[in-house]
């Protein structure tokens, strides 16, 4: 028994070696966006929802946010549909040149896959091929992938995977950084490491403070139903600006880094909230 858990242990490291972390935000990064999203949802949209999900969620989007991770490692054409990278060092992002996979095919990338799978559930009532419960579950999470900013990081660091830095005086890498210890320490420090009540205060300041921003996060340009080119720019903008700013190889992040990148990561966590809400009501009427 003991030597079988071993070899799955072994399994398990050698597959976080081969496939390293570009997913996107942790499970509470995830689930904080499908929460967000299903509490602004039209009641034909919540019904569409409800609908496509599948029984073990609950009917909580945030319960199977994360699905789209836990499915990469056998589903292994999705690998490449999480991130999107452009050229080192340039900041900002354009679709005819970055949205491919590492074999160069276009559209692969999560941008590409935020397009596809909204096409596919345009087919929501209509005789398909298509699996709209899988297509639900990728689109959720493609949208809380692109508000990671450095999920359209830099190529060769891997969107920062390669840059090992130091959380305070544990060691990670600056992507996992973005992903889930920004948004795990602040729990622990300022919510009583509940998720509720960070859901509760990023849902606060929709209402309030960034209430006039609300509609423009909201809306696309002539009238499209996505438009996650804008998403991906203000990404590695973002990623520019904040996630890679003042960091190198072997950098210790500690408050300064935490305090003044938290406003962007609950920022981040709100848009993709909020967007995907609007996204989906637009998709289903
Ligand atoms: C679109 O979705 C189909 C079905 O899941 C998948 O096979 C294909 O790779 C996807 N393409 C992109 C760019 O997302
Ligand atoms: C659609 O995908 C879900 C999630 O992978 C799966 O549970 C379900 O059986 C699929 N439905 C069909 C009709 O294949
Ligand atoms: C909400 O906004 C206030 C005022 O701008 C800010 O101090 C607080 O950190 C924000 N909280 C979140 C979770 O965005
Ligand atoms: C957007 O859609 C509305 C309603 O369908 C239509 O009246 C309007 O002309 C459209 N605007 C553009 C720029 O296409
Ligand atoms: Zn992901």
């Amino acid at each position: 028994m003991m030597a079988y858990y071993k070899i799955q242990i072994v399994a398990l490291v050698t597959l976080m070696i081969v496939f390293p972390n570009t997913q996107g935000w942790g499970e509470d990064g995830h689930a904080i966006i499908c929460r967000i999203a299903q509490s602004r949802l039209s009641n034909t949209a919540s019904e569409a929802v409800k609908d496509l999900l599948p029984k073990y969620a609950e009917n909580d989007l945030g319960n199977v946010c994360s699905w789209a991770d836990h499915v990469r490692f056998y589903l292994h054409w999705s690998a490449a549909l999480h991130f999107a990278d452009t050229p080192d060092n340039l900041c900002n992002y354009q679709y005819d040149r970055d949205c491919k996979d590492q074999n160069g095919e276009k559209g692969r990338c999560v941008v590409g896959a935020i397009n596809n799978y909204t096409g596919q559930l345009l087919n929501y009532g209509k005789e398909t091929q298509y699996n709209l419960t899988q297509a639900l579950l990728f689109l959720s999470h493609f949208m809380g992938d692109v508000h990671q900013p450095l999920h359209v990081g830099f190529t060769s660091d891997r969107g920062a995977n390669l840059i090992d830095v130091h959380w305070y005086n544990r060691k990670q890498n600056l992507h996992h950084v973005w992903d889930v210890n920004i948004i795990e320490t602040a729990e622990e420090r300022f919510y009583d490491t509940n998720i509720g009540d960070y859901i509760n205060a990023i849902q606060g300041n929709i209402t309030k403070t960034w209430s006039d921003e609300v509609k423009g996060w909201e809306t696309c340009d002539s009238n499209e139903t996505i438009c996650p080119n804008i998403y991906a720019s203000e990404g590695i903008k973002a990623a520019c600006d904040w996630g890679y700013k003042g960091v190198t190889e072997n950098s210790v992040l500690e408050d300064d880094y935490f305090l003044s990148r938290l406003p962007i990561v609950s920022l981040r966590l709100a848009q993709g909230g909020v967007r995907l809400a609007a996204t989906l009501n637009r998709i289903f009427g």
